[in-house]
């Protein structure tokens, strides 16, 4: 969603705030604009496009000043246009903010404001926040900005700067914003990697609090005004983390990265996780929640608690959590997955459990996220900055813990451990260039097809939807994942001769059942694609995969990563930004 950057500098701050939009593209972007306070007036430049695109059209660059805010737009209120970009103004020009997240009572709000006499200029409810920032001015910058942050409903984030002022002030609920402390700069971002070519120092806002940016920034809360401490921490990312490097993509350099990634997140206290177990053993019912490809591992997590565990867990994505938590109360565990941390049905979720009193423990990856400080206890995935949209390390990551997890909960966190060094060592070996070329010749064979399907079972059923999403996303062919079993109620009538299916064969009982399912689809004409340990009659195509027992979902899920990213670069697709996609999805 929309990324935003404060800065209040004893320098210029026009070509920081640049880079820090640049940083940020990656959360998904239709229009960028800037504006810093510059001989005592607001000067504002914005755009549709990218934010380069932006700064060729009306050069960002040239914009000066010690203090500014800056934005990526990714609409939802209003259409892209050179009129709803960011930043927006009170009706004197005097006051300049810059949103994330959705008012959700804008519309009455903006009734009010236009019937005391305010002048609107865009369709967003962004607009709102600085004439309500103008209808309190009289009681100072401060005080009126926290007046118009108690009449906003929803989860918002924003950034103000006013004509007169030195400072930078923002105001948070539910969307992100984090404080970056440099040498003679003070950063605000909706993300980490906004400044962390500059600082590891940061300093979190958390909901119903402000900040007042400068040399030493104050946090009050929001609802009683009063100020709040803050502690310093360093984060344990760095700036080369989040950069591509030699690699053409980012998405290529996270699945990559999986070399390591996957031994990193294993790579836990034993008592951290033997602790998690017991907890998990003892609560009389555990539920797992996520969204999209988190939502994915959750449910594989179903089936691997099962069969490693003997023990049932429900799933339920988060954006359908409500329909189910009254069933919780405060003996219940609900385990979050995702990647960010700042997912808004996650984040919604985890305060609707915590309200029943249940536990909140999750598996997440950014460090500091709103997720990792709201449960009770948070297992970091170590994956490292994951900028392209399509989730990969991060993925196989969360099925490492999860796989791990169960085997704990089994009272075999030994055995479990070392499958996974082994199969970390594995996809290290997997990773190399020949696999990379065989993928490839792969995609050039099926990349025109309008459709792809993927079956698996057991396990690999969510990954065969997990591969969906992946092909999805960065080539947009429509794909579909299946349990092998249900191809026969139904999904079989799409199968015409040519249409590429791939197999997800593990070595284990189900191997007999899938194979019988790919019989049925060659029946069909169907192109069999096998990603399976070894090589069959009935595949078409083979793409081997290591042997990895219960971890055979993290092994069979790599092949479809570079497979989609493959297919992407043959379509020409932006396989790190896909279109109406965000990284970080921080609005319901
Ligand atoms: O940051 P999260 O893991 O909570 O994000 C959840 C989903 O938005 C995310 O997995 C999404 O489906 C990705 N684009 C998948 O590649």
């Amino acid at each position: 969603m929309c990324g935003i950057i404060g800065i209040v500098s004893t320098n210029d701050v026009g070509k920081d705030m640049l880079t820090a939009l640049e940083k940020m593209l990656y959360r998904g972007v239709d229009s960028s604009g800037m504006a810093v306070v510059s001989e005592g007036k607001i000067l504002i430049r914005k755009g549709v496009g990218k934010v380069g695109e932006v700064d060729r059209a009306v050069r960002l660059r040239d914009l000066h000043g010690r203090v500014g805010i800056g934005h990526n737009r990714w609409a939802t209120t209003g259409k892209v246009s050179q009129e709803n970009a960011h930043p927006h103004t009170d009706c004197q020009g005097k006051i300049a903010v810059v949103h994330n997240g959705i008012v959700e009572n804008f519309e009455e709000l903006k009734s009010q404001l236009i019937r005391d006499g305010h002048r609107f200029a865009s369709e967003t409810d962004t607009e709102v926040i600085p004439h309500l920032i103008e209808q309190h001015l009289q009681r100072g910058f401060e005080e009126a900005v926290r007046k118009a942050f108690l009449s906003l409903r929803g989860r918002n984030a924003f950034v103000a700067l006013h004509i007169d002022t030195p400072a930078v002030i923002a105001a948070r609920k539910g969307s992100p914003l984090i404080v970056g402390v440099g040498k003679g700069e003070m950063y605000i971002a909706s993300d980490i990697t906004a400044f962390l070519d500059h600082t590891r120092e940061v300093m979190y806002l958390d909901d119903d609090e402000m900040v007042v940016l400068q040399e030493h920034p104050v946090f009050r809360s929001i609802s009683t005004g009063q100020q709040v401490e803050k502690r310093r921490v360093v984060i344990g990312w760095d700036a080369q983390d989040a950069e591509k490097g030699d690699y053409p993509h980012f998405l290529l350099k996270e699945i990559m990265e999986q070399k390591e990634t996957i031994w990193r997140a294993i790579n836990q206290k034993d008592e951290d996780i033997l602790e998690i177990a017991r907890t998990i053993n003892s609560a009389p019912h555990t539920y797992f929640t996520g969204c999209g490809t988190a939502g994915k591992v959750c449910r594989a997590g179903e089936y691997l608690f099962s069969k490693i565990a003997g023990k049932h867990v429900d799933v339920t994505v988060a954006s359908e959590f409500p329909n189910f938590e009254h069933l919780l109360n405060d003996q219940s565990l609900l385990i979050a997955i995702s990647q960010s941390g700042e997912t808004a049905d996650v984040l919604e979720a985890i305060e609707r459990a915590k309200k029943r009193g249940t536990r909140v423990l999750s598996l997440v990856n950014v460090e500091g996220s709103s997720l990792d400080r709201l449960s009770d206890t948070s297992v970091l995935l170590k994956a490292g900055p994951e900028k392209a949209v399509a989730s990969t390390k991060a993925t196989t990551a969360q099925l490492a813990l999860v796989t791990l997890l169960a085997y704990a909960t089994a009272g075999k966190l030994r055995q479990g451990k070392s499958l996974l060094f082994d199969v970390a060592g594995e996809v290290n070996d997997l990773l190399n260039p020949r696999y990379e070329e065989r993928v490839r010749s792969l995609a050039k064979r099926i990349y025109k097809s309008p459709n792809i399907f993927i079956i698996g079972r057991g396990a690999n059923f969510p990954i065969a939807q997990e591969a969906a999403i992946k092909i999805m996303e960065v080539s947009y062919i429509h794909a579909q994942g299946f349990a092998g079993g249900e191809l026969k109620h139904g999904p079989l009538a799409l199968i015409t001769p040519g249409t590429p299916c791939i197999v997800l064969v593990a070595n284990d009982e189900l191997k007999e059942g899938i194979l019988v399912n790919a019989q049925e689809i060659k029946a069909r004409g169907g192109l069999v694609i096998g990603i399976s340990p070894q090589n069959h009659s009935v595949f078409d195509e083979w793409i081997r995969v290591p042997d990895a027992g219960d971890a055979s979902p993290i092994v069979n899920l790599i092949p479809i990563q570079l497979l989609a990213y493959q297919l992407g670069l043959l379509r020409k697709t932006d396989v790190d930004m896909p279109r109406n996609l965000s990284k970080s999805v921080t609005v319901k």
